[in-house]
């Protein structure tokens, strides 16, 4: 039922300040600093052994994935590979029996990550499921695993799964750093606040779509987008251009926002919008150079900001300024602004966003 809303789509957007609280429910609690996933519990000795991490999945799962990478690495101190179910399964990969492979899956039924976690269990490798459907192909097929509580995810673009899938890692990644003591007691304490919090600042950004939607009618002729990033910022660029093409049928391209001087800065002209994730504090005037870039060649600017944020303000056409949490957790939050304005586009161009053209909401095929 989508109740008071026009798609399944924007309801499902709406309604991730929710699905990630269900997703955290008895998992964690800030003030008395403790996290609590039932599937690690379970392997904690296996895991805490494991010499790598390898991370398999497709789509916005992977980009989900590509945040874990950071997380785990950044937190746990664990390397991590994160591969696309497709290509893994069918080059010969090094697996062990030490590595713990983490397969993240809305549907749970997606055939090339099936296929690839046979593999690796074939290798002896532990598997740790990531999946929002109860009872799916992956979650029976792993060794362990935690579920994500979005409730059903109807349209085909991903958006509550992506945001809990990023909840759920970061709790992994969480409980890893608890166990191996990688972290400060403190910053634990810090951060599981922030994640305690952070439906309420998701719920904050939400109140951005008006904004968004006058962005969107404004671009919703453009051919071509650049969504650009860095750090936990990168993953959500791709994440936000995967968003576009799906449902709207521009092409749009996500890239790291220092990658850009080496090839797509030819693109950038006055026709070209560009949409800049720029609320990380630790690379702060490395995007503002990144943005003087682009406006030096006239490309259109729409820049995701901290609230209060001056420097960039002054050189975008627009700023959609969003809520400042820890740089960890800010996937979750600018990920938002950017499916809303997908969403938008899509709809001004008058696309079918539930069911857009060619995609089916599990791959069950490889
Ligand atoms: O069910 P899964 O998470 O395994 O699906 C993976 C991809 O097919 C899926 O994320 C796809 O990319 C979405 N349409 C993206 O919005």
């Amino acid at each position: 039922e989508k109740g008071n809303f026009e798609h399944f789509m924007l309801k499902e957007i709406y309604e991730q300040p929710k699905a990630i609280e269900d997703s955290l429910r008895g998992r964690m609690n800030a003030s008395q600093g403790w996290i609590k996933l039932g599937g690690l519990d379970e392997y904690i000795n296996r895991i805490d052994k494991a010499e790598r991490f390898i991370i398999t999945a497709c789509g916005t799962s992977w980009h989900s994935g590509m945040i874990g990478e950071y997380l785990l690495e950044d937190l746990a101190r664990i390397p991590v590979e994160v591969e696309y179910a497709s290509e893994f399964r069918y080059r010969n990969p090094i697996i062990r029996d030490n590595d713990v492979v983490i397969a993240i899956s809305q549907s749970g039924e997606t055939a090339d990550t099936l296929a690839a976690i046979e593999l690796a269990k074939e290798r002896q490798a532990l598997i740790y499921g990531i999946c929002n459907v109860i009872g799916s192909s992956i979650a029976r097929a792993s060794h362990a695993g935690s579920y994500t509580h979005a409730g059903p995810e109807i349209g085909v673009a991903s958006t509550k799964a992506f945001s809990t899938q990023v909840s759920i890692i970061t709790l992994i990644a969480l409980q890893i750093a608890q166990v191996k003591g990688t972290i400060p007691t403190s910053k634990m304490r810090e951060i599981l606040y922030e994640l305690e919090n952070i439906s309420k600042k998701i719920e904050e950004t939400l109140l951005l779509n008006d904004q968004i939607k006058e962005i969107a009618a404004i671009y919703k002729d453009a051919n071509n987008f650049l969504y650009l990033g860095r750090g936990y910022n990168f993953p959500v660029a791709l994440e936000g251009a995967l968003k576009l093409k799906e449902i709207s049928y521009i092409h749009a391209e996500g890239y790291p926002a220092a990658e850009m001087k080496h090839g797509p800065i030819a693109l950038i002209d006055e026709n070209m919008p560009v949409v800049f994730l720029a609320t990380n504090k630790s690379a702060y005037e490395k995007i503002v150079s990144n943005v003087q870039e682009v406006k030096a060649r006239k490309g259109k600017i729409i820049a995701v900001v901290l609230k209060g944020d001056t420097q960039i303000a002054e050189l975008a056409d627009h700023v959609i300024e969003v809520p400042e949490t820890e740089e960890i957790l800010s996937p979750l939050i600018t990920i938002v602004p950017l499916q809303l304005l997908a969403y938008h586009i899509a709809i001004m161009r008058g696309c079918n966003v539930d069911q857009p053209r060619n995609l089916a909401k599990s791959v069950t095929v490889e």
